[in-house]
């Protein structure tokens, strides 16, 4: 049992108690975690009056939370894992690409909800430096809004809008880095010592070449090296992303207290999920590639109990773009296990369904998901195909060879696939930090652009536009069903193509994704009932699929996911399995029709009642002496009642 659902029945039991007596209770159960997580990170022997400050922090971080979210935390408490529900469906945007600013996306609240979209990720709003700021990934504060959004009014206004419409917030805590521009790199710029010790600073390169030997570059192209110097510190600061991200060093407990009331602040804003950025780097150690560390783990923990003890009804979302097994670590192990973040990218499934459309086989796809661990009962997942990003190749080697392919030459294949280097891929999608020496890249480029729809629109091609729709639903037909929060990026609900205006742009031009973060069509969509549309045809299915997701229970995630081998390598089937109803996917990663045998399905009871319907087609599946035809790109979902 995780410390959530210790709470969850600590309140059942202490209906009548205040606020403030649940909270006793709440700091009371996690009391002895903290300070065993607090004491693993920061030796009791220099830390105890570190330790002391947290004790008279959490009350007052309490305290400063509105009365209306603490009773909302406790109404989320007494649901239960609200998170899983099938009523949870996503939508990333970045407020000035959408519409204007945080008013004018209040505005277009209608239209969201009209698509079904409950919860909105939007994109960092916080004050970032001018020109090169990673999209505001640089911040120079963890709360407040920027001028350019509106004013901490109209945030107030916008969850308050959100609340009422029983809607959700997610926004971003850039918890490994600040910009250079934040007031402590400042200080620290000035020579303040405190504030150097925020930093990882060093007098000269010694230290930085030696943590270099085993650290990679997450930026080789545009941010070569991890460690920066800065002229008017004279010093030099470690800087895994960009030059101008300062990575804190959680190593100094300081940082952590005042992380933590930052974190506090920013959801006191009304943020119902926090996406904790980049939090695979929280802790370096030389010799390592500082990613993934046990001490990161244990940070994440930390900030998770402390956090819980004081808004219960916000959550956490791993943003950890990392190899499959090490992903599922950030819902925490062992002792720690559903006590780290609730929800986590499936960064795994979204790179492999990327990897079954180049190579219309769903081999590498079964390898790998069969062969990832178990996520914790009360955890799950975001289900993504694109978001503001890069599309990453961080495959397991092993699985890539047990399929029987080359790591090395797979890679380039599928670079070669999606950005424009094979005549025959109908992909348009571009190169991002490719690396000459070794090969290495990632891509960019829209959903709709990488499958196909911008070649078939440029040449007018009927039957490409058709099967990009086709690949388009596809794709999130999967995410809408896989089990856990479907997220779908703001654009590709009406098949938004690249767009290439970045290149004109200096601050921009350099950094690909740009690429994948266009404006939001407001003229496609005032068009939207015109059906002749491709825009049009993929927002009215994926429409289609969402309320049919949000009317059965069985979308929702209660780790009822079964895969399913069908014996044909072009095929992706799963069941979700409910006691009252299961649902069955299948999905057709192929440009020609591919069958399956049925009897395994009806083994399954999908036959019982007669040919089941797909409620995909609204069409009762037909068979074919015992074989169930699937149409290129197909996706069918049958429902068992
Ligand atoms: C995350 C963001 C990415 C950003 C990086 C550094 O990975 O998604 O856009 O560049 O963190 O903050």
């Amino acid at each position: 049992m995780n410390q959530a659902s210790v709470h969850r029945l600590i309140t059942a039991k202490n209906k009548k108690k205040s606020p403030k007596e649940l909270f006793d209770f709440r700091l009371a159960a996690n009391l002895g975690l903290i300070q065993r997580l607090f004491h693993q990170l920061y030796p009791q022997e220099s830390s105890e009056n570190h330790f002391q400050k947290l004790l008279l922090l959490l009350p007052k971080l309490f305290d400063s939370r509105p009365e209306e979210l603490k009773v909302q935390d406790l109404l989320r408490l007494e649901r239960g894992n609200w998170y899983q529900s099938e009523k949870m469906v996503g939508m990333q945007l970045y407020v000035e690409h959408f519409y204007k600013d945080l008013k004018g996306l209040q505005s277009k609240l209608p239209y969201l909800k009209d698509l079904g979209i409950n919860l909105l990720h939007l994109m960092p709003i916080t004050d970032r430096p001018k020109g090169e700021n990673d999209g505001g990934y640089a911040v120079n504060k963890y709360y407040g809004v920027a001028k350019r959004y509106g004013s901490s009014q109209d945030l107030l206004n916008l969850t308050q809008e959100l609340r009422k419409q029983n809607m959700f917030l997610m926004l971003d805590f850039v918890v490994n880095h600040t910009s250079n521009e934040h007031l402590w790199a400042k200080k620290a710029k000035a020579g303040n010592k405190k504030y150097q010790n925020y930093y990882y600073t060093y007098a000269d390169d010694t230290v930085p070449k030696a943590f270099e030997k085993s650290m990679p570059e997450v930026f080789p192209e545009t941010s070569p090296g991890n460690f920066t110097y800065d002229p008017e510190m004279k010093k030099w600061v470690m800087t895994v992303f960009n030059s101008y991200q300062w990575d804190l060093n959680y190593s100094n407990p300081e940082v952590f207290l005042e992380m933590l009331s930052n974190l506090v602040k920013m959801v006191n804003q009304g943020v119902d999920v926090v996406r904790f950025d980049a939090l695979a780097f929280l802790w370096k150690k030389m010799g390592t590639i500082s990613q993934n560390l046990p001490e990161a783990h244990l940070l994440i923990s930390l900030f998770k109990m402390c956090l819980q003890t004081i808004a219960p009804g916000v959550i956490f979302l791993a943003e950890a773009i990392v190899a499959p097994t090490e992903i599922v670590k950030y819902f925490g192990e062992g002792t720690r296990e559903g006590n780290e973040c609730e929800i986590a990218y499936n960064a795994s499934l979204m790179a492999l369904l990327w990897n079954s459309i180049a190579t219309k086989k769903t081999v590498l796809l079964y390898k790998t998901l069969t062969n990832v661990p178990a996520k914790p009962k009360d955890c799950t997942w975001i289900n993504y195909i694109r978001c503001h990003d890069d599309i990453g190749l961080g495959y397991d080697n092993r699985f890539i060879e047990e399929v029987g392919w080359n790591p090395q030459m797979h890679r380039k294949f599928l670079l070669d696939y999606f950005c424009q280097r094979l005549d025959w891929s109908t992909a348009t999608g571009l190169l991002f930090m490719y690396n000459p020496k070794t090969g290495d890249g990632r891509i960019t480029g829209s959903a709709a652009s990488l499958l196909g729809l911008e070649t078939g629109l440029d040449k007018k091609d009927t039957d490409l536009i058709k099967e990009s729709i086709s690949k388009i639903v596809l794709l999130h037909g999967i995410i809408l069903s896989y089990g856990g929060i479907p997220l779908i990026y703001a654009g590709d609900e009406i098949g938004t193509l690249n767009d290439y205006s970045f290149l004109e742009e200096a601050d921009k031009k350099d950094d690909s994704r740009w690429v994948n973060r266009p404006k939001q069509n407001w003229d496609v969509i005032s068009r939207l009932k015109d059906q002749k549309l491709p825009q049009s045809q993929i927002f009215h299915a994926l429409k289609k699929l969402i309320s049919t997701r949000k009317k059965h229970p069985v979308f929702a995630d209660h780790n009822n996911l079964v895969i399913h081998h069908t014996g044909n390598d072009h095929i992706f089937a799963f069941e979700r399995t409910g006691d009252s109803e299961s649902l069955l996917v299948l999905a057709n990663f192929d440009e020609r029709e591919q069958v399956v045998q049925s009897r395994w399905i009806a083994k399954l009871g999908y036959f019982t009642k007669g040919e089941p319907k797909d409620v995909v087609s609204n069409k009762k599946v037909t068979l074919n002496s015992g074989l169930l035809p699937l149409k290129p790109f197909q996706l069918m979902w049958l429902m068992k009642h």
